[in-house]
């Protein structure tokens, strides 16, 4: 297990292989609250060498890149060239956790005031903004699920994300400032380390 100083520097880094190795071994309470995989992820900073051969890059979309499945969770890998961002979006009452072995992210957090989903229409205000960097993973607030993430283009560097969804979700909600929102599905850009 690596260790973190005081001062939250990064002295030890594990290899992906390692990172789901223990995380197969949390106990399924870990993943009902947010604090036992969080203290797992900050435990266990991800050496970006060993995750290389998840990594898929597209100029006009970020990608979601699957690396372990189980029925409790699912662990993937998001590539976020420099100036892209997410849709505002929830996670299907599930819970989620993301750490960032490359570059940072920010993500900006929305109190849901209404949500009328056969009518299309929420209202949604922002509220904070958090940042994820190698030092800081973060846990999504499972009470107040919506949010976007942002790789700012004035950060000038790619980056990557390693999320960890319990339980696994392939439909989200996203909404708009402007008051509309839909459900739409989601997809892998690969799995495994392959295109799919
Ligand atoms: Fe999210």
């Amino acid at each position: 297990m690596a260790t973190v100083t005081s001062s939250q520097k990064i002295t030890e880094r594990v290899s992906i292989e390692e990172f789901v190795g223990g995380l197969r071994k949390l106990a399924p309470e870990d993943f009902t609250g947010v604090q036992g995989t969080l203290a797992y992820l900050r435990a266990n900073p991800v050496d970006p060498d060993s995750i290389q051969r998840y990594l898929f890059w597209d100029a006009q979309h970020y990608t979601r890149n699957l690396i372990d499945k189980t029925e409790l969770y699912e662990l993937m890998a998001i590539c976020w060239e420099v100036g892209q961002r997410s849709s505002i979006h929830n996670h299907k009452g599930q819970n989620c956790w993301m750490a960032a072995p490359v570059g940072r992210l920010a993500v900006q957090n929305y109190h849901l005031i209404a949500e009328d989903l056969e009518a299309r229409s929420c209202n949604i205000v922002p509220t904070d903004v958090v940042e994820i960097t190698p030092e800081s993973p973060v846990a999504v607030d499972p009470l107040n699920p919506v949010h976007d993430v942002r790789n700012p283009r004035e950060w000038s560097q790619r980056a990557v994300t390693l999320h960890v969804y319990s339980r696994p979700f392939d439909t989200c909600v996203v909404y708009s400032e402007q008051g509309s929102c839909g459900e739409i599905g989601l997809s892998y850009r690969s799995m495994y380390g392959k295109l799919c």
